[in-house]
């Protein structure tokens, strides 16, 4: 039988990472992040000067792209290395969210990094981080949440983020480019952000990580 996943969808800054990775850790799950997946075919291809709105050539880019994920050196966190390169930190950018935003409202770009997300699936379990995770990669997953938060405590929660990466960022400008990112998500064609059917919906605004996190943990193990 297959691995249970528990997927968690929601828009940028709801704090979907944050609580998949303290989620995964307390099960001893693995946890898949596939919006870097997005991201580091939206550094690939401007890497490579490839113009997002080329489909053809952005795909050639997303099917020959390298993307790894390994531990850092001292095991704290994940790197994301692209083509042989540390991304890690240049993914993380609002520039490469957007690049990342382009490139996935792509349906080739999609199928292309379909089999990738699927190959996570593994004992004891995944916890799966994006927004199509419970509709299109794992409908069939038997836990799913969708985050969210408002568009100003989400902007607040990429601001500080960016800060600590030493980047210089404006919360207003933030708000704007998150809004304009998450209606572009939202009104895609093709695995378009929304809840899956069933999910459990969570407001994070103004709640602490650890409620959410015992909220979701109790998801997957009542009582
Ligand atoms: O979650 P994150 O902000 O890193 O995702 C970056 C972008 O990648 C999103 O704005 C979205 O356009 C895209 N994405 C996606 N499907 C996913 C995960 C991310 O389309 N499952």
């Amino acid at each position: 039988p297959l691995a249970p996943v528990l997927t968690i969808d929601g828009p940028s800054g709801s704090g979907k990472g944050t609580v998949s990775r303290l989620v995964a850790e307390r099960l001893g799950w693995h946890m898949l992040d596939s919006g870097a997946l997005y991201r580091a075919v939206g550094y690939a291809a401007s890497m490579a000067d490839i113009d997002l709105t080329d489909a053809d050539a952005v795909t050639r880019c997303a099917l020959a792209a390298k993307i790894r994920f390994r531990p850092s050196e001292d095991g704290s966190d994940t790197r994301v290395v692209v083509n042989g390169h540390d991304a890690t930190d240049e993914i993380r950018t609002e520039t490469c969210g957007a690049a990342a935003s382009a490139v996935a409202a792509i349906p080739a770009v999609r199928e292309a990094l379909r089999d990738k997300q699927l190959a996570f699936r593994k004992r004891p379990g995944l916890v799966a981080d994006g927004r199509d995770m419970g509709t299109v990669i794992f409908p069939d997953a038997p836990f799913k949440v969708f985050l969210t938060a408002s568009a100003a405590e989400r902007a607040k929660r990429r601001y500080k983020q960016l800060k600590e990466k030493g980047l210089s960022v404006t919360i207003s400008g933030l708000q704007r480019e998150i809004e304009a990112r998450d209606e572009r998500d939202a009104s895609r064609p093709v695995a378009p952000l929304k809840p899956a059917e069933g999910a459990l919906l969570v407001d994070s605004t103004g709640m602490p990580i650890d409620a959410v996190v015992a909220k979701v943990i109790a998801l997957v193990q009542p009582d």
